[in-house]
């Protein structure tokens, strides 16, 4: 039997469904029943109807399925596959601008701990971050923990008071735009699609800023053949599928995120074998990260 056979009767033994970013590995990907960003599968993961999901990610994106849906089992093939960002911002700073700001909202990045969901009022994602700050009534808006996708937020949104904090994603904070720069040299006709994590002069250069599925959507409806993409590289299996016949380049130093590639096809078949490493939130943080998550996708609709 394949590990993929193998994984297909462990699903229909556990009754579970498995989700995928896309920044996981493309075997990875090939065995999901949901694959998209971060948005998208915190949807999914809010309306499912199977007992038990398997979330190919990192741990936010678990505690994320957990709070959505408390009554399901969320495993994690790898417990330690974690965000670094997620953990980028202190209580003490929240308290702090909460203190100066009496009318601050503090919007929440999903890639961030379930603690840190807890001391805010909204959750956003790359999707949907630039329309829930614009609708929200408060004017002065602290932006937890990603400063690129807040300093884009706040460019978007200039009516508004919005002040990122100094978290980063590691792997997209890293891009060079020089590299961006000579790929766009030796393809001049290719459109820059980024990321809103990576730096601001990576930003510039773009032709399109969106989340993932934000890129791929851009990238299936555009007439250019060329694509300069500026995220990590798990993107790139899905978009040549989708687009046979167009080319995709990736800055030369490829940015791959460590974490997201720790989850494996191995490890997919070992949880679902034995329960382990369930997805858990502490039951202090529960209420506030729950309604913080429910608020984003009431806000997103
Ligand atoms: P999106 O899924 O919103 O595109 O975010 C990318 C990311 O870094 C997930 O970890
Ligand atoms: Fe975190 Fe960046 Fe990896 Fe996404 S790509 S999980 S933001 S480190």
């Amino acid at each position: 039997m394949t590990k993929q056979e193998e994984i297909e009767q462990l699903k229909a033994k556990q009754d579970a469904v498995i989700l995928a970013h896309y920044y996981v590995d493309p075997q990875v990907q090939e065995v999901a029943d949901y694959i998209g960003d971060s948005f998208y599968l915190s949807k999914i993961a809010a309306g499912l109807d199977r007992r038990t999901m398997v979330f190919c990610g990192v741990s936010f994106m678990g505690e994320s399925g957990k709070l959505l849906s408390p009554d399901k089992v969320v495993l994690m093939p790898d417990a330690q596959a974690d965000c670094p960002m997620a953990h980028m911002v202190t209580k003490e700073e929240v308290e702090q601008y909460r203190r100066e700001y009496p009318d601050l909202a503090v919007v929440c990045y999903i890639n961030s701990t379930a603690e840190i969901k807890s001391w805010s009022d909204v959750c956003v994602t790359s999707a949907n971050a630039v329309q829930i700050v614009r609708n929200l009534p408060n004017r002065d808006i602290l932006f937890i923990p990603d400063k690129n996708l807040g300093r884009y937020v706040a460019s978007q949104v200039p009516e508004k008071h919005v002040m990122p904090v100094n978290g980063c994603c590691p792997v997209h904070d890293q891009m060079s735009p020089k590299e961006v720069s000579a790929l766009k040299e030796i393809h001049p006709n290719a459109q820059v699609l980024a990321h809103p994590e990576c730096n601001a002069q990576v930003l510039e250069l773009a032709d399109y800023i969106g989340s993932t599925t934000g890129i791929l959507k851009f990238a299936a409806g555009s007439t250019s053949r060329e694509f300069i993409i500026c995220t990590e590289n798990g993107v790139r299996h899905e978009l040549e599928r989708q687009n046979p016949g167009k080319h995709f380049y990736f800055p030369d130093t490829e940015p791959i995120c460590r974490d997201m590639k720790k989850i494996t096809l191995d490890k997919i078949i070992h949880v679902l074998r034995t329960g382990q490493n369930q997805a858990s939130v502490p039951k202090a943080y529960v209420p506030s990260a729950g309604r913080a998550l429910e608020q984003m996708l009431n806000l997103a609709r």
